[in-house]
């Protein structure tokens, strides 16, 4: 039902507004024929674009503006203020963009800029194969074709799903909130309107970098000119007893999503093992569904190796506020049908079990190809594998950072959508290097934690508001350099933070 909340808000900008009302770098919402449109002033150049982001519908009034382009406040997509364009992930899609006039000392808004379609580019006998159908392989495909790529595309996944919105998988649709067709990223026809051809429940066995060609799980052979490497990570399986029990689950697929749903319809009493993000996020969901939830991890704190000790006890009160129980300090050693025995002593009941104890980069493919690996697929700064032609992107790829100087992996939505753009860009000939300050977020109940740059130790953590409050940003210093900050509904400055960070990059 559209509420007065749904309506657009602020001035008719078709009837124009008085120019001295957009100061340079002011940002001003109003509505044209009854859509949301924001006004921003940036370089002496007014731009009217469509008011929210295309990604989950993040309010760009509240985003920041750095050079042409906008940041979302909720995800940090960055859209082109001329063209709306997507220019980097979460948001695919491109913003409406309307035509502006400043003329008689007024602003007028007239009617919406037509898309451009692509130019053709490359040749059109060339084959691109991608390995993967998640967050890195979908977005190279969409990429390609965004820019024109007149050759084939491919993209092999053993899942039967065509590629999803991952992170929605333990978030709002395990909890219940979201129903399932927001999880396809697109619908099954975008796949033959845009001549990719998508095949399911395909395993790719072996890759042959000389030969350029790949055999399939049903031992057929497929032939490329380029190639992605897009296969992810999976989930670890602890060998314990029981583990392989019905009841007892992991968190990678929709498969596994339903699954646990499915399982949730009937359960009373859920034991997540591990307190990782994933873990922690599916008991959230499954508090959501009035099941008592209990966390057993061996760690003094949920996620103080990413956090520091203040977000981790932050994180551990706001579960226990939702009456999650923890059993911190230690593990499951048995999974039984109706319970399982924690290694300090004594059993815990659960109907349902989900183990959230971390991934494993899917490397197999890689490994035997002979492709360098060094705790992931090693790849150069045009994510160029060791072998030419081929490329890897996501939670296989290990990257020279530019803020660092050290190589890194990190297991990331975003950056790995990221690279997915940069590889297809690099694919396309653009020699485009990757050097996108790492982001990622996580949702637990109604609060969202923000997270930029990439820190594996820090020396220093530094505190600007109050973690308790859910108003805060913590900055992760390295010998005074602050490698990462995390933050809670200070969505500003996580913006500033990144485009700080961007700039260092740049300078690097
Ligand atoms: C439940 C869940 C929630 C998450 N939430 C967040 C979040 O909130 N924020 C965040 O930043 N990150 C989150 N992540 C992490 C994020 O989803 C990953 O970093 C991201 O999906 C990695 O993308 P990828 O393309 O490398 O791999 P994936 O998305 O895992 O895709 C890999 C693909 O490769 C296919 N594949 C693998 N091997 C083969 C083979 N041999 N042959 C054919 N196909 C193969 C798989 O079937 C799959 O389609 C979450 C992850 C999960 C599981
Ligand atoms: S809502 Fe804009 S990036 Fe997610």
């Amino acid at each position: 039902m559209a509420t007065d909340d749904d309506k657009p808000k602020g001035p008719d900008l078709s009837q124009g507004i008085p120019a001295s009302d957009l100061a340079e770098g002011a940002l001003l919402t109003g509505q044209v024929g009854g859509e949301e449109v924001l006004l921003v002033r940036h370089g002496g150049k007014v731009s009217a674009i469509a008011a929210h982001c295309t990604h989950y519908h993040g309010p760009l009034a509240d985003g920041l503006v750095v050079g042409d382009t906008i940041r979302c406040p909720w995800h940090h997509a960055c859209f082109s203020l001329a063209s709306g364009e997507a220019l980097a992930a979460p948001a695919l899609s491109p913003l409406d963009c309307w035509n502006v006039e400043e003329r008689g000392g007024k602003i007028v808004v007239a009617g919406k800029k037509e898309q451009p379609a692509p130019k053709k580019t490359g040749p059109a006998s060339e084959r691109i194969v991608i390995v993967g159908g998640g967050a890195a392989g979908f977005a190279a495909a969409e990429m390609l074709r965004r820019r024109g790529f007149a050759g084939s595309i491919t993209m092999l996944s053993n899942d039967d799903a065509a590629p999803v919105d991952r992170p929605n998988l333990s978030k709002d649709y395990l909890a219940g909130s979201a129903p399932e067709d927001w999880v396809p990223l697109r619908g099954d026809d975008w796949y033959a309107q845009n001549n990719i051809t998508l095949k399911l429940k395909t395993d790719v066995a072996t890759l042959d970098p000389r030969a350029k060609k790949l055999t399939l799980g049903d031992g057929s052979t497929l032939a490329f000119d380029k190639l992605l490497l897009a296969t992810g990570a999976e989930p670890v399986k602890l060998p314990l007893p029981g583990a392989d029990l019905p009841h007892v689950h992991t968190l990678r697929s929709l498969a596994d999503s339903r699954a646990i749903i499915a399982q949730a319809k009937k359960a009373k009493r859920a034991v997540v093992i591990g307190a990782s993000f994933i873990g922690l996020e599916a008991a959230a969901a499954l508090r959501a569904r009035e099941i008592e939830v209990h966390v057993v991890a061996p760690e003094q704190r949920p996620l103080e190796r990413v956090f520091g000790p203040q977000l981790g006890d932050f994180v551990r009160a706001l579960h226990e506020e939702h009456g999650v129980k923890f059993h911190l300090e230690n593990g499951v050693t048995a999974i039984g049908v109706g319970n399982v025995t924690l290694k300090a002593g004594g059993t815990l009941d659960a109907d349902l079990v989900v183990l959230g104890v971390g991934v494993r980069p899917r490397l197999a493919l890689a490994e035997k190809a002979g492709l360098a690996i060094d705790k992931g697929v090693s790849v150069n700064e045009y994510l160029q594998t060791s072998a030419p032609g081929i490329f890897a992107a996501g939670d296989i790829a290990r990257w020279p950072d530019p803020l660092t100087g050290e190589r890194i992996r990190v297991e990331h939505w975003v950056v790995a959508e990221r690279q997915g753009q940069t590889a297809a860009r690099n694919m396309l000939g653009e020699r485009v290097p990757f050097r996108a300050v790492p982001f990622f977020w996580s949702q637990h109940y109604d609060v969202p934690i923000n997270y930029v740059g990439h820190a594996e130790k820090w020396d220093a953590i530094e505190i600007d508001g109050d973690v308790m409050k859910r108003d805060c940003i913590v900055r992760y210093r390295l010998g005074g350099r602050v490698l990462a900050v995390a933050s809670i509904y200070r969505d500003g400055d996580s913006l500033k933070a990144a485009a700080e960070m961007e700039k260092r990059v740049a300078a690097a």
